[in-house]
């Protein structure tokens, strides 16, 4: 075969075999046999080893892996990765339902789909390529695992048709249960441990160094949600529909829903059908169609407000309970645990199952000695959810609910309107001071590393410690030679058997924790107002706090309403972070801490633009042409105004997208306050702005 002749034939190919796996992995509708298609990917796999040079980059033999990764970099999304608030029941669903129709006027129509339990993923196609393949992560950064990702049928190296030169598609991968009984019965073979569930197993592949390998597995996908700038579609399903023209796997098993009642019968549907299913499903997504509307629910820190998920009652099992224990938690909550007879459920063997908080005991009705129903869906806590009358002792006695601190002896309270019980005795409380450090020191936090394992337990046993500023306190003297005692189980001798040590800290251990302290005076103050333990002040609360303040001081000093204009700041967060600085204990340590040189300021982010809102308390209202939402806030406050969620007589301005809420209307009205629309607001600001729709 000539130069040229081979070129040919394997660009012929190349497109042949892709053609082939969209019938077969998107269409589910194979227009040639098995052997055949194994046979016209042998010729290409041959031709390329022969003519290196004219294998294309996104040629189908990569489908069958070879690249081995050593290290997943960490990439940064484009687009967060939300996730999704979970629902169990119908009135869950209706409150969603009501809450929309709260803040939109006009009727609303629902995509119902399937929920599938696997590894959410993020693919990058850029001129019809698929660039990158990244996990979740945290939502902000994930691992990139392209390598494994293209050894999947079902996602589209390159793409067909008229497609975008840019897209991000999102989409789960799973291990469908052929594949999934595979991969375990060879591991059994093997004497390898077995994968407790096809999304666990589908998590292990993704990060597995060798491709060859992930591509054996066989994992598969589907893909459920398309992020660009500009998107040319009105609706999620529309938007659905092209990316199946593009070649992307969409779930056939979706629908347009315009009530509860259809959502219900959809719902139920698959309650019972998910058993025919060739893979898992842990419940159904209910998203709203039209993109406008996306808008203008907006979301929360975490997830959209546009979108729920319903979840699938769980797996249930009876087991006995033998005692309880209440835990302390850093914030002093306390959290009643149930220490039950080990029994086997989805997989893993359930010793112990959370029981809430006194109430939840309470409405249980449980007794020592019950038999309880346990329930646990995927990876959450398994919770107990009944009790198996027939089997209670006619003289048990129901359970109790402790008054006082197992851990210290201080009378518990109960918060006004809140369920559970708590240690007041915050600073004095052993669990509570610990956790407060441990959650100081995590990486999220200060990531005071050398820190880890047990150690801050054995400082504080060593009563060197009271709260995290005295970590900076600590002294080489005071370290060296601390003892901690380590078990593990020693699989030298012959009979492994559990052995108990004692180790002290040497030179190099007290070291790196003294230089890790010194190089934590770096991180930046958004990770050190997290690291604080406000309660309610998460991470990505934490950092729009920071940028929107600038410094600690500013904090300390915003009243609840002011506290109340951040993005994302509602009342019960604003009540936490003023109960936290009203305590001049918290006070006396965020100065000590600033005397040790942490981060208490960062650099507001000013704008390079025009201050030409400088001093304006601004209103938006409705949805808008050329802004998302947020969008138009950011623009607002990068023009140095301030948004404000109310109209009153403070609000300068308010600017009125279509569809203005009717409230917002009358009370501008009323207190006689300038209403702009878009347009004037763009003129006034004299920018055309391009912001595009961010998830
Ligand atoms: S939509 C912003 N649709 O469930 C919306 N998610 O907790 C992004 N999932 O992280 C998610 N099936 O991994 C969506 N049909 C579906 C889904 C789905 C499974 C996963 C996904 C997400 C999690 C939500």
């Amino acid at each position: 075969m000539t130069k040229d002749e081979a070129k040919k034939r394997i660009a012929e190919l190349s497109e042949v075999i892709d053609n082939h796996n969209y019938k077969y992995y998107v269409l589910a509708k194979p227009s040639i046999s098995d052997y055949d298609f194994d046979m016209l990917m042998n010729e290409l796999i041959a031709l390329e080893k022969e003519f290196p040079e004219f294998a294309l980059p996104t040629s189908p033999t990569q489908r069958v892996g070879g690249d081995i990764t050593k290290e997943f970099p960490l990439v940064k999304h484009r687009y967060p990765m939300l996730s999704l608030a979970n629902s169990y029941n119908r009135d869950e669903i209706i409150e969603f339902i009501q809450r929309i129709e709260k803040t939109i006027e006009e009727p609303v129509e629902f995509v119902c789909e399937l929920k599938f339990d696997g590894v959410s993923i993020s693919l990058t196609y850029e001129n019809g390529v698929l660039v990158r393949a990244v996990t979740r992560g945290d939502g902000t950064q994930g691992d990139e695992v392209t390598a494994n990702i293209k050894t999947i049928h079902s996602i589209p190296l390159k793409l067909r048709g008229d497609y975008p030169d840019f897209l991000e598609m999102r989409g789960e991968v799973i291990m469908p249960h052929d594949s999934f009984d595979k991969v375990n019965a060879e591991r059994d073979d093997l004497g390898l441990p077995l994968f407790a569930n096809p999304r666990n197993a589908t998590a292990g592949t993704i990060k597995l160094q060798d491709s060859k390998e992930a591509a054996r597995r066989r994992l598969d996908n589907f893909c459920y949600y398309m992020m660009m700038d500009n998107l040319p579609y009105t609706t999620h399903y529309q938007s659905l529909m092209a990316a199946k023209e593009w070649g992307f796997n969409i779930s056939p098993y979706i629908k347009v829903c315009k009530n509860i009642d259809e959502i219900e019968s959809f719902i139920n549907h698959w309650d019972v059908q998910r058993k025919n299913l060739p893979f898992d499903i842990d419940g159904i997504v209910i998203k709203v169609n039209s993109f406008a509307q996306h808008e203008e629910l907006g979301m929360t820190a975490k997830s959209p407000r546009w979108a729920i998920a319903y979840k699938f009652k769980a797996e249930q099992v009876s087991t006995k309970l033998l005692s309880i224990d209440f835990q302390v938690g850093r914030h002093g909550t306390i959290t009643p645990v149930a220490n039950l007879e080990p029994v086997q459920l989805a997989g893993t063997t359930v010793k112990r199952a959370t029981l809430n908080n006194a109430d939840f005991i309470r409405q249980l009705g449980l007794h020592y000695d019950d038999t309880v129903k346990v329930e646990k869906g995927g990876e959450i806590i398994p919770k107990i959810v009944g009790i198996d009358l027939e089997k209670r002792k006619t003289d048990s006695r129901e359970v109790q609910f402790i008054t006082k601190c197992p851990e210290c002896g201080a009378t518990l309270v109960q918060n006004e309107g809140e369920a559970a019980w708590y240690c007041p005795n915050s600073m004095g409380c052993p669990p509570q001071i610990k956790g407060r450090i441990e959650h100081f020191i995590s990486r999220k936090a200060m990531n005071i590393e050398s820190l880890g394992e047990g150690k801050v337990e054995v400082i504080f046993d060593n009563h060197l410690l009271n709260n995290y500023a005295d970590l900076y306190d600590l002294t080489y003297d005071q370290l060296y030679g601390l003892e901690k005692t380590e078990t593990f189980i020693d699989e030298s001798s012959l009979f492994p058997e559990t052995v108990t040590r004692k180790v002290s800290f040497k030179e190099k251990t007290v070291n790196n924790i003294l230089n890790s302290l010194i190089k934590s005076r770096e991180v930046p103050f958004a990770r050190v107002l997290y690291a604080l333990g406000i309660r309610e002040v998460g991470e990505t609360t934490a950092k729009v706090i920071a940028n929107k303040m600038g410094n600690i001081d500013n904090i300390i000093n915003a009243s609840l309403e002011e506290l109340q204009e951040i993005n994302t700041v509602g009342e019960t967060i604003a009540q936490s972070i003023r109960s936290f600085f009203d305590d001049e204990r918290n006070i006396q340590i965020i100065n000590r801490l600033k005397a040790f040189g942490l981060q208490f300021s960062q650099e507001k982010k000013v704008s390079s633009e025009n201050q030409v809102l400088a001093g304006k308390t601004i209103v938006v209202s409705g949805v808008f042409a050329n802004f998302s939402r947020d969008g138009i806030k950011q623009k607002i406050e990068d023009l140095g105004g301030k948004n404000s969620s109310s109209i009153s007589s403070k609000t300068d301005f308010v600017v009125a997208g279509e569809k203005m809420g009717p409230e917002k209307l009358k009370k501008a009205q009323a207190l006689g306050i300038k209403i702009i629309d878009e347009k004037e607001f763009i003129k006034m600001i004299s920018v055309i702005s391009t912001e595009h729709r961010t998830q």
